[in-house]
């Protein structure tokens, strides 16, 4: 069985597709055989992905489209072939979104350290406690994106996600050009001079095993 992660955010613009590609370099980097999915029906991160790939004339990573599918049962077969699958999902809530969750072991939240971005979260917490109400072992949790050093904005947004259910990782995902140069190169930040940027995902990887292997309490 595979582990499952979606990223899940009704906004655009919070960082869903950079973490999923990011992530998914991360885990196949420790060996893990890994799936990037793509149910976006533009299908704008897998075109990116691949525009790249040939463009340096490397493989392009395991990139399952929209229409590389059926159905999502369909999906959740495919994925048995991979040890984690990580999910990118559109900028709207849909029903393709429960239809993922279904499958999903995790979905992470990305919220903008920024007041705006923190008011938008609350839709998409509600589709998940409405998936757990049927799939009580579906997890997820919240992960501060695009931080800024130097703002005390990112210590009361916290203070403010925290008081719903879901757990806010420890793992902040600093604002840094190299997260937007990374889909220009190998689609991750790991190798990218910025060390911080990779510190960052490595701990976001390893946090999230944490979470799926020990649950919420034991953190
Ligand atoms: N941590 C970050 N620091 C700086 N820029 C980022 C970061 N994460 C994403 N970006 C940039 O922000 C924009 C939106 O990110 P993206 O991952 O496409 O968000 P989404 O998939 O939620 O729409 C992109 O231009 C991307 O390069
Ligand atoms: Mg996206």
């Amino acid at each position: 069985m595979p582990l499952v992660i979606t990223l899940a955010h009704q906004k655009g613009g919070v960082g869903k597709s950079t973490l999923a590609t990011n992530l998914r370099g991360y885990f196949a980097g420790g060996g893990y055989k890994t799936a990037l999915v793509d149910i976006d029906p533009q299908g704008s991160l897998s075109k990116l992905v691949r525009t790249f790939a040939e463009q340096q004339g490397r493989e392009p990573e395991h990139v399952i489209e929209r229409g590389g599918f059926q159905s999502y049962e369909d999906l959740d077969r495919m994925l048995e072939a991979y040890d984690i699958a990580v999910i990118d999902t559109p900028p709207y809530l849909s029903k393709e979104l429960e239809a993922v969750f279904r499958f999903s072991n995790i979905v992470l939240v990305p919220c903008k350290a920024s007041p705006l971005d923190f008011l938008a979260i609350g839709d998409t917490l509600d589709l998940i406690r409405q998936a757990q109400q049927s799939r009580p072992a579906l997890m997820a949790a919240i992960v501060i994106t695009m931080t800024i050093t130097g703002t005390d904005f990112t210590t009361s947004i916290r203070r403010e996600l925290e008081k719903s259910e879901f757990p806010v990782l420890k793992t902040e995902i600093g604002n840094r050009v190299a997260y937007m140069r990374s889909l220009l190169r190998s689609n991750t930040v790991l190798g990218d001079d910025n060390r911080k940027a990779w510190e960052e995902i490595e701990n976001l990887g390893n946090e999230i095993i944490y979470l799926l292997q020990n649950g919420y309490d034991n953190q």
